[in-house]
């Protein structure tokens, strides 16, 4: 059964996978969960939208439907609908489509809830994205994915300009009285968590600072509490 995004504990941390043993995911999920983590991240990428591959080819086929964990898939792909069919399908909680894949794809905003009807949606936009093409998709979304690294790859230094485009994101999902959670992905650690927050960020993705690591339950914690 879809878990309820709105009943998450905020500010919360959604561990992402990308950076974790591929060979031993179900017990890379049970770390997040056993760490007090609610949701997880999963990173589609199809080698088109973005140069790499993950979780393109059938590797989440068993793993999904399941996962313990409120079920956030990111898709880094060219044909978002498409693909966020397949993922729902295996039992993902919210989807998130990238705003330029749609634009180029001719997708209106007003669309997706149609497209898309049984699960929750976020859009995401690439870092140097103007925050301002999110508006038109606020009323029909239920979470904006700001890109804080160019989408690709983990490990990635966290682009200064992040915390004041979150903050105009924040100001805007306000100003419209949007039920609308912020999410920062990329290159997120202890320094860059706190700015992140100060800007009114909700949901914090962190991979390589989490996964690999034998302390991986006092960092997710460390990266709210400061
Ligand atoms: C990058 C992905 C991120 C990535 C973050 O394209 O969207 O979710 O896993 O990795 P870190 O936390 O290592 O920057
Ligand atoms: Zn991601």
């Amino acid at each position: 059964m879809m878990k309820d995004l709105f009943s998450i504990n905020l500010p919360a941390v959604s561990p992402s996978l990308l950076a974790a043993d591929q060979k031993n995911l179900p017990s890379e999920i049970e770390r997040a969960f056993s760490s007090g983590a609610e949701l997880i991240h999963f990173d589609v990428m199809d080698g088109r939208f973005v140069p790499a591959t993950s979780f393109w080819n059938g590797e989440l086929d068993s793993v999904l439907p399941s996962c313990p964990l409120f079920r956030d898939v990111h898709l880094m792909v060219e044909d978002p609908i498409a693909a966020a069919r397949k993922f729902a399908d295996l039992g993902a909680d919210c989807l998130t489509l990238h705003l330029e894949a749609l634009e180029e794809r001719g997708v209106a905003p007003s669309q997706l809830r149609t497209l898309l009807p049984s699960t929750y949606l976020g859009i995401s936009l690439r870092p140097h994205t103007p925050v301002e093409r999110l508006k038109p998709y606020l009323p029909y979304v239920d979470l904006v994915l700001l890109m804080s690294v160019e989408p690709g790859k983990g490990g990635q230094a966290f682009l200064e300009a992040s915390p004041e485009r979150a903050a105009a994101v924040k100001g805007m999902i306000e100003e419209g009285g949007y039920r609308v959670l912020l999410s920062i992905d990329g290159g997120i650690n202890g320094a860059t968590a706190k700015k992140a927050l100060a800007s009114g960020v909700d949901i914090l993705v962190a991979g390589s600072y989490l996964y690999g690591h034998s302390d991986f339950a006092s960092r997710l914690r460390g990266l709210i509490d400061g």
